[in-house]
């Protein structure tokens, strides 16, 4: 993939990001927590730019116009969630990395583009006749235009035919449904070997979810705020906001196919085939388990690490139902009857510990917080096991070959018992569920919670842009204050 022999860690890899961009005047930041405490609009951090927001907005000034990062970012709710395709392909991940670099007000596309290629293709030595662009077609709804500047930035560097245009889906990158956002500009690797590139052109495999021709970095050209109401409200400056896949970066660089096969993910493999006796790279369910035991436990272990407790509501539940699918993936296809994700979280300490800090420091708490977790599901799915018993013995008196979707469904919402086991369990025992009467209360019970867990918020009304904001509260429990913005934030059932 690369022209250059060099062998490059993942630390190499972050660290060299991190030294091109301070060196190009850059300011590095510390990520920001992953866990989310101030914004109704989020849970978790979902992309490097959240902690940006409000300079892109013009709420707030900036300290420095350029800065780059490492940002630790989960995607598992809201606009952005990759949860249920996490552990079926090499490169899908709950928790995940992202290097990225941003101009607020400064440099703008020309610079963003240039140094992606100078990066991508001078440092890290990728063969830039592996690269493919793609860049806004526009959408005359939103009155925007295709964008032209980038086309032709790109093409100072490479040919027609490596610059596509694509739609909004992958060329307009928003934050959630309001919010900074802009028309985006990714980047695209052929990490095929040279017989499949002679078959078939990489252009054509761009965006369709082949996995060898897949985006590592997008680069954002932040231009607008989408408003409550849908509209586009142009921002006052540009600005820019990209994000490199650092897994998938690392992927490319040490000539894997896949992100589990790199030195982020391989030792967490390796002690969970030691645990489980099994080995990966043999049987594709046991693969499947062993990815998503390996990205959930990092999700679980960076959440608990920024205070993220599992519990039954909010952010807290989108913890537990991490957990319990890792538990549940390891039950049925590693053969694990008892607690084993807390065995893993030394091994991530020692591989993430010296980039985050609170990994090694929080590693014990960590380890503590998760066993807990997996005992409990590991009770439950004991006692669904139990019911779902007694379901099939009464159907079986009754002559019948199914149960009834409705039990299957209360199973689950109640007693919290996956719906994918029932089905494995009956099918192992040749009976059936019906799937329609499952998916009738499973619609009954999104609509009610999307009833009650529903956030909206408004868009920020300035009162006052000239004054300062101090922050007082080291020195004193009170003291006067005057508004300056307000925003409405509703918010039921939580
Ligand atoms: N915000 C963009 C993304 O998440 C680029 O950082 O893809």
């Amino acid at each position: 993939m690369t022209k250059s022999a060099k062998h490059w860690n993942s630390a190499d890899i972050r660290q060299t990001f991190l030294d091109f961009f301070r060196s190009r005047d850059h300011r590095i930041l510390p990520s920001a927590p992953m866990v989310i405490k101030n914004d109704p609009s989020l849970m978790f951090t979902n992309a490097g730019m959240n902690q940006f927001k409000d300079i892109f907005l013009g709420n707030r000034q900036e300290d420095y116009p350029r800065i780059a990062n490492a940002q630790k970012c989960l995607r598992v709710s809201g606009k952005h969630n990759d949860l249920e395709e996490v552990g079926h392909d090499g490169f899908h991940h709950t928790m995940f990395e992202m290097l990225g670099n941003w101009s607020f007000g400064d440099y703008f596309k020309k610079e963003a583009v240039d140094l992606a290629w100078e990066l991508l293709t001078g440092t890290y030595g990728i063969d830039p006749g592996r690269i493919y662009a793609t860049v806004y077609e526009g959408n005359e709804s939103d009155g925007v235009e295709w964008d032209k500047d980038t086309h032709v930035c790109w093409h100072a560097h490479i040919d027609k035919d490596h610059i596509l245009k694509g739609g909004k889906k992958d060329n307009f990158w928003e934050m959630g449904e309001t919010g900074p956002c802009g028309p985006c500009s990714e980047i695209h690797v052929d990490i095929r070997p040279e017989a499949g590139r002679k078959q078939k052109d990489g252009s054509k495999l761009v965006n369709t979810g082949h996995p060898g021709v897949l985006e590592i970095w997008n680069l954002v050209f932040i231009q607008y705020n989408r408003r409550e109401d849908g509209s586009l409200e142009p921002l006052p400056r540009k600005h820019v906001d990209t994000g490199l896949g650092f897994e998938r970066l690392c992927m490319v660089l040490q000539g894997k196919s896949s992100d589990y096969d790199t030195d982020l993910f391989r030792t967490l493999i390796e002690e969970v085939e030691r645990i489980s006796n099994l080995d990966y790279g043999k049987e594709a369910a046991i693969d499947t388990a062993m990815r998503v035991v390996a990205d959930h436990l990092r999700a679980l272990a960076f959440s608990v690490a920024d205070g993220q407790l599992p519990s039954n509501t909010g952010a807290g539940y989108v913890v537990r139902r991490i957990l319990r699918r890792a538990v549940r993936y390891g039950y049925t296809f590693l053969g694990l009857k008892e607690p084993f994700m807390h065995k893993l979280v030394p091994v991530l300490a020692e591989s993430m510990g010296e980039a985050y800090p609170g990994i090694l420091k929080q590693e014990k708490n960590i380890g503590r917080v998760i066993v807990e977790e997996e005992k409990s599901f590991l009770k439950t799915l004991e006692n669904g096991i139990r019911m779902l018993d007694e379901l099939i013995t009464d159907a079986r008196a009754h002559g019948e070959k199914s149960i009834d979707g409705r039990s299957a469904f209360t199973l689950y919402d109640t007693y919290g018992f996956p719906f994918d086991l029932t089905r494995l369990i009956l099918k192992e025992e040749g009976m059936s569920v019906s799937e329609e009467e499952f998916a009738a209360g499973m619609k009954k019970q999104k609509q009610r919670s999307k009833k009650d867990a529903a956030v909206t918020t408004g868009d920020w009304t300035v009162l006052d842009r000239s004054k300062e904001v101090e922050f007082t509260g080291y020195d004193t429990l009170s003291n006067q204050a005057m508004i300056l913005m307000y925003r409405k934030v509703e918010k039921r059932g939580r």
